[in-house]
C-alpha cells in the first residue's frame, strides 16, 4: 500500500466547458512538504478542493493511503474532511464571533467530544503555532498573520494527516509570509502531517521539499 496522495488521470470540465484538469497523476508521500505552483487559472484551486472532496472530478481517481475515494458517498467525504484533510484558506475565513481558541475547537463539536476534551486539544495546537496567550483573542483582536495561525492550527485539530493550503500567504507581507512557511514547516516536522501549498512565489516554493507545477490543467513537472 502507498502511503500519501495519489492521483490517477484525474480530470476536471466544468459545465461551461472549460477543461481545469487534463489527466493529473501525481503521487505525494506521507510527510511531504510541497509546493502547488502554476499561472492564475491553470487548475490549482480545482485541484486542491477536489483532493480535499469539496469538489469531484469528472474522471479518474484520488487514493489516500491506498484507498479510492469514493466521490458519490458523501458520509464518507464529509468524514474525510473532518478526520484526514485540513485547510487553509487566503482569507483565514475563521468565524468572526468565536474567539481563537472556540474557532480551533469549533470542527470537534460535529465529533461530540466533551468540551473539555475539545478545548485541551485547542489549547494543544495553539501551542504548537505560538498562540498560547492569544486563545481568548476573537480575530478582529488578531494580526493577519496571528489569525492564519489560528487557522493552521484549525486545519490540524481532526488529526488530520494532509493539510492543503490555498495561497495560505496571499494576504500577508513577505515577513509574516516565512513566519507561516516555518510554522507549517514546524508541523510537518513534528507531526509528519503533509502539506500541499499553493504559492504564487518563488522564493516561497523554496522553503518546500519540492514543486509540483500546473499549466493549463497538466503536470509539467
Ligand atoms: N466553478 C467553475 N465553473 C467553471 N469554470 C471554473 C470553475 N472554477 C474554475 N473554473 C475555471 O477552471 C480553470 C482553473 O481554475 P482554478 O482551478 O481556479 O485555477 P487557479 O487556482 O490555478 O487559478 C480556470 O479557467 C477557471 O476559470
Ligand atoms: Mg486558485
Amino acid at each position: 500500500m502507498t502511503m500519501g496522495i495519489q492521483t490517477e488521470s484525474l480530470t476536471k470540465q466544468f459545465a461551461n466547458g472549460v477543461t481545469a484538469l487534463a489527466n493529473v497523476s501525481l503521487s505525494i508521500g506521507q510527510g511531504e512538504f510541497v509546493a502547488l505552483v502554476g499561472r492564475s487559472g491553470s487548475g490549482k484551486s480545482t485541484l486542491m478542493n477536489i483532493l480535499g472532496g469539496l469538489d469531484h472530478p469528472t474522471s479518474g481517481s484520488v487514493l489516500f493511503d491506498g484507498i479510492r475515494v469514493d466521490y458519490h458517498d458523501r458520509k464518507r467525504l464529509i468524514d474525510l474532511r473532518r478526520t484526514q484533510v485540513g485547510f487553509i484558506f487566503q482569507q483565514f475565513n475563521l468565524l468572526p464571533g468565536l474567539t481563537a481558541l472556540e474557532n480551533v475547537a469549533y470542527p470537534l463539536l460535529f465529533n461530540y467530544a466533551p468540551r473539555d476534551e475539545r478545548n485541551r486539544t485547542a489549547m494543544h495546537l495553539l501551542t504548537l503555532v505560538g498562540l498560547a496567550d492569544r486563545g481568548d483573542h476573537l480575530p478582529h483582536q488578531l494580526s493577519g498573520g496571528e489569525q492564519q495561525r489560528v487557522a493552521i492550527a484549525r486545519a490540524l485539530v481532526g488529526n488530520s494527516r494532509v493539510v492543503l493550503a490555498d495561497e495560505p500567504t496571499g494576504n500577508l507581507d513577505s515577513k509574516t509570509s516565512a513566519e507561516i512557511y516555518q510554522v507549517m514547516r514546524e508541523v510537518n516536522r513534528e507531526k509528519g502531517v503533509t502539506f500541499l501549498i499553493v504559492t504564487h512565489e518563488r522564493d516561497l516554493a523554496s522553503y518546500c521539499d519540492r514543486t509540483i507545477e500546473l499549466r493549463d490543467g497538466k503536470v509539467v513537472s
